[in-house]
């Protein structure tokens, strides 16, 4: 972790500095470890960091997203494939966790949850959820060596469909409220000092970059739409 003091852990979990964008940072915090579960957060893929990695590991959990499989000969596209082929070469046992979407990524409307209204962009875009749970539980299995799992969850829903659950848990009505594409690209633009995000959006099992290779296709259907 980039600060130990900040953490957050359960009892007997030990945090240690480590910034993943600092391989010498590294040495020290993965020494004597056998096993790796890796996060990456949006940093440029440092071969080097993996090495450091590879170098004490024996065995590493990856958590990727929702990738294709590459041949040897192909550019990645994603982060997540190099990572994953750097790791399939590595000689470590591998286990890959292509995720879909976080189910905390709903947390980005708790504010507006609170105040009932959600104002967003693509109401009908829809991804299968997935809790960070069930994934820290799949990570924690053992016998799963050199296997790339699609991980959905039981079904996609759209977001205004999300918000109406939301708002049924919790026992309470929000409602959606529709924001276009365009006015949402200033805002959030706005927000972030200026900045413009460009929008992923995709519709279906036809849109090139979202299909699943792998998984239950049925459990992942519609559209999906994030600011990135
Ligand atoms: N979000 C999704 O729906 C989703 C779905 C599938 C796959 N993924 C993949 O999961 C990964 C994490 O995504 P996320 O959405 O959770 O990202 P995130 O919210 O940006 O989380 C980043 C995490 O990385 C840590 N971090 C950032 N820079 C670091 C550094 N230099 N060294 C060490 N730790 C660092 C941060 O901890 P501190 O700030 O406390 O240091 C934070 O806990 C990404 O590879 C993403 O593609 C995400």
């Amino acid at each position: 972790m980039r600060d130990p003091g900040a953490a957050a852990l359960p009892g007997g979990a030990e945090a240690v500095r480590g910034n993943l964008g600092d391989p010498d940072s590294l040495v020290a915090a993965v020494r004597g470890v056998e096993r790796v579960y890796l996060m990456w957060p949006g940093l440029p893929v440092d071969p080097r960091v993996l090495e450091v990695i590879t170098e004490q590991a024996r065995q590493v959990v990856y958590l990727s997203t929702d990738v294709a499989d590459l041949a040897d000969d192909e550019e990645p596209t994603w982060s997540h494939q190099a990572i994953e082929r750097q790791l399939r070469h590595s000689g470590v046992t591998w286990t890959f966790l292509r995720a879909i979407d976080f189910a905390a990524n709903a947390l980005r409307w708790a504010n507006q949850v609170r105040r009932g209204t959600v104002r967003y962009p693509y109401g009908q875009a829809a991804r299968s959820l997935v809790h960070e749970r069930d994934i820290a539980e799949v990570a924690d299995r053992r016998r799963h060596d050199g296997v790339a799992h699609l991980l959905t969850g039981p079904a996609a829903l759209t977001h205004v469909e999300q918000v109406r659950i939301i708002g049924e848990v919790i026992g309470r009505e929000v409602r959606w409220e529709e924001m276009s594409a365009e006015v949402a690209q200033e805002e959030f633009a706005a927000a972030r000092g200026g900045r413009r995000s460009s929008w992923r959006a995709g519709c279906g099992p036809g849109s090139p970059s979202w299909t699943p290779r792998s998984g239950s296709p049925t459990r992942w259907s519609g559209c999906s739409a994030a600011p990135r």
